[in-house]
């Protein structure tokens, strides 16, 4: 049973109704994403996006960016439970697999470890043991096809072609199952532009993923793994770490990155995390603080990025290493000039918390909660 918390007010009705145009999603309404997708309710247009990355298509030889992930797991149950409160929609489950989907139908896949089949590992479960990209044609996927022939644990299938990367992730191309979606995003008043007028802005219960926008993977040999996924596959280099990690968009305009590998000072292979695009910064909020709620266990966040510019909250996965809330990274063209950075904690996050924000109090993780109507509802000292 996924986590059905009524801690805040809004939740314990059953219609939350509207804040302005934008529609606050109530969890009856939430349980089923099948009833979500295509209503009315998400399609109004105050800002159409195709989250299948309208600009990465128009590349038409260029990978789109991922279409599924399978982790191998060791607590089945745990990833159940985990990724409903995630967000994601279960759409079919047996005793070895459970198959979610986000929103735009990226596939996430969490699968026993003995199950026949299962791309090995590149460490003990649970971890993520295979990563397929998309492609919008057939066209590309020939491409492709003939880019990777000559690599170590190639296959094809006829509707999508594999192999093993030089970190030994497995790694397959097919042709997109993703659907375009359509999807309100919050407007922001700045000093120089008005864009939200008469209208609040929007607060969710809960997150509901988009899509996975990226993963990020320790590596053995950095250069070695980078080079692969430049010359066989055409990611484009952001930005890096010199010697110690790239961040790697699928096409030269893309968002700043779908795939980061990162050498650590001793080199090992593994998940670090996976990523789940989100609307905006209040959809990272109301899906951390969902969470919270549940109970899992924050690692860092809410926070942001300075390389990227995203704003991020990090969540312990029972499926292996962390998944990631994100929304509002850089989007890059071929003119973007890669930046080269010296590691540091005041890289990885301009700002974080520690721990998260307890989901029922709405304060840092152990703060005391708040008292009265208002907080100046408290004796003079
Ligand atoms: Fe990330």
């Amino acid at each position: 049973m996924a986590c059905r918390s009524a801690a805040s007010p809004t939740e314990k009705s059953p219609i939350h109704g509207y804040i302005g145009q934008f529609k606050i999603w109530p969890l009856e309404l939430i349980d089923s994403l099948e009833k979500l997708r295509f209503t009315n309710e998400i399609k109004k247009p105050i800002f159409l996006a195709d989250f299948t990355h309208g600009i990465k298509a128009q590349a038409h030889m260029n990978l789109q960016g991922i279409d599924e992930i399978t982790f191998g797991t060791t607590d089945l149950a745990a990833c159940h439970r985990f990724f409903q409160d995630w967000g994601l929609s279960l759409v079919a489950e047996s005793a070895d697999q459970l198959v979610f989907e986000s929103l735009n139908g990226c596939r996430v896949i969490t699968a026993r470890s003995d199950l026949p089949g299962l791309a090995p590992g590149i460490e003990p479960d649970p971890t993520l043991r295979e990563v397929v990209w998309c492609v919008h044609s057939d066209a590309a996927l020939a491409h492709f096809r003939q880019k990777l022939s000559d690599q170590p644990g190639f296959l094809d299938t006829g509707t999508h072609i594999g192999c093993t990367d030089p970190n030994g992730l497995a790694l397959r191309v097919q042709v997109s199952r993703k659907r375009p979606v359509q999807l309100e995003a919050a407007k922001t008043n700045t000093w120089s532009e008005r864009s939200r007028i008469n209208q609040p802005s929007p607060a969710y219960d809960r997150a509901t993923p988009i899509e996975v926008g990226h993963v990020v993977m320790f590596v053995h040999d950095l250069a070695a793994t980078t080079a692969f996924y430049q010359d066989k596959l055409g990611f484009v280099l952001s930005d890096s770490y010199p010697g110690r990690g790239s961040f790697l968009r699928c096409a030269p305009e893309a968002g700043h990155h779908d795939l980061f590998l990162l050498q650590p000072p001793a080199p090992r292979r593994g998940l670090n995390h996976v990523a789940f695009t989100v609307r905006d910064l209040h959809e990272v909020i109301g899906g951390g603080l969902h969470m919270s709620r549940c109970g899992w266990d924050t690692e860092l966040g809410p926070g942001r990025h300075p390389i990227s510019s995203a704003m991020f909250w990090y969540f312990n996965s029972p499926a292996g290493a962390l998944v990631e809330y994100y929304t509002d990274e850089d989007e890059l063209t071929a003119d973007w000039q890669p930046r080269e950075f010296t590691p540091g904690p005041t890289v990885f996050a301009e700002w974080a918390v520690k721990g998260g924000i307890d989901g029922h109090t709405r304060r840092q993780v152990n703060a005391a909660p708040p008292s009265g109507a208002f907080m100046t509802d408290k004796p003079k000292t």
